[in-house]
């Protein structure tokens, strides 16, 4: 039996919601696992790349490999190991920008494994597994459930997932520029604590942010997108992040600028209007440091990972 599963691109954070926000964007990777029937043919992982990934070589194609280690796990939820295997990977969400490649292929791992055991896990226990693996909910759950969600993960490994009305006139205009940052970097730079007076901040910023969601108030929103307990020791991993949110401060449409998850990716949140001038104005703070980059703006996917074939 073989099957199929497209799981999207995620950004995490938004600013305010640092590991506990994330929304799902219309960018996919779409993963196949097949059973196979030869005994003693191990794993055969495949790997087709739509995005031009760099170091697409160095991606594991054995047992240590992050999709087979999301099958294996769902298979020991069920008391088994998996057998011979053929799994492929159709990367079109870039590695390490802040995407949500990981915990793309994670979900896709754990979905298309849970169709072939005949679906033994819920919505829960996948979030709960993923999670595990991620070590933060913030991709995981939107990549899951699609939209925007809020999500917690609790001290006994659950995890509870909200999604929330965003509205549909409101858009993402994702900036991915031409080098890669590591999660593990961009995590290595953060505080292990924090003044109190940034918690604050931050809880107070994304309790305005679901409040703007709720109601569709721009104004909140513009308030709300705004953070003290990792973009401001980040800046300096994203050469020229700080301009662009300068130069984009007063710009008509935008709502806010933050981030994407750990970067280098930066997410400008608009409300559907002069789009290109916000392009222009971030490519050409970008080109003024020699740093190109991929720049478009699309809607939320309000559709998470799913089954396909
Ligand atoms: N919340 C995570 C972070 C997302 O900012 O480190 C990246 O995986």
């Amino acid at each position: 039996m073989k099957v199929t599963a497209q799981i999207p691109a995620t950004i995490a954070n938004l600013g305010c919601g640092f590991d506990c926000l994330g929304l799902a964007l219309p960018v996919y990777n779409v993963i196949t696992i097949e059973e196979t029937v030869l005994p003693g043919s191990g794993i055969e992982i495949n790997i087709i790349d739509e995005f031009g990934l760099e170091n697409i070589e160095n991606i594991p194609r054995d047992k240590n490999n992050i999709v087979y280690k999301a099958i294996e796990l769902l298979y020991n939820y069920i008391g088994q190991s998996p057998n011979e295997l053929k799994i492929s990977i159709k990367t079109g969400i870039p590695v390490a920008r802040g995407l949500g490649s990981s915990a793309s292929v994670i979900v896709g791992g754990l979905i298309a494994a849970n169709e072939l055991l005949g679906k033994p896990a819920d919505e829960a226990v996948l979030l709960s597994i993923a999670t595990e693996i991620e070590g933060h909910p913030d991709n995981i759950a939107p990549a899951i459930l699609g939209g925007v969600v809020l999500s917690d993960w609790e001290v006994d490994g659950s995890v509870v997932s909200k999604k929330l009305p965003w509205p549909e006139d409101w858009l993402v205009t994702i900036c991915i520029p031409d080098y890669e940052l590591s999660t593990g970097i961009s995590r290595s730079v953060l505080p292990a604590d924090v003044p109190m007076k940034d918690a604050v901040y931050n809880l107070r910023h994304s309790a305005m942010f679901v409040q703007a969601v709720h109601t569709h108030d721009k104004e909140l929103l513009k308030l709300a997108l705004k953070d003290r307990l990792h973009q401001p020791y980040r800046t300096k991993l994203v050469p020229g992040m700080q301009q662009i949110m300068d130069n984009l401060k007063h710009t008509e449409g935008v709502l806010g600028c933050v981030l994407a998850g750990a970067g280098p990716s930066v997410a400008v949140i608009q409300d559907g209007t002069n789009t290109e001038a916000i392009k222009e104005i971030v490519s050409s703070t970008w080109n003024n440091i020699n740093v190109n980059a991929q720049i478009y703006t699309l809607p939320v996917e309000n559709e998470g990972a799913k089954i396909i074939v």
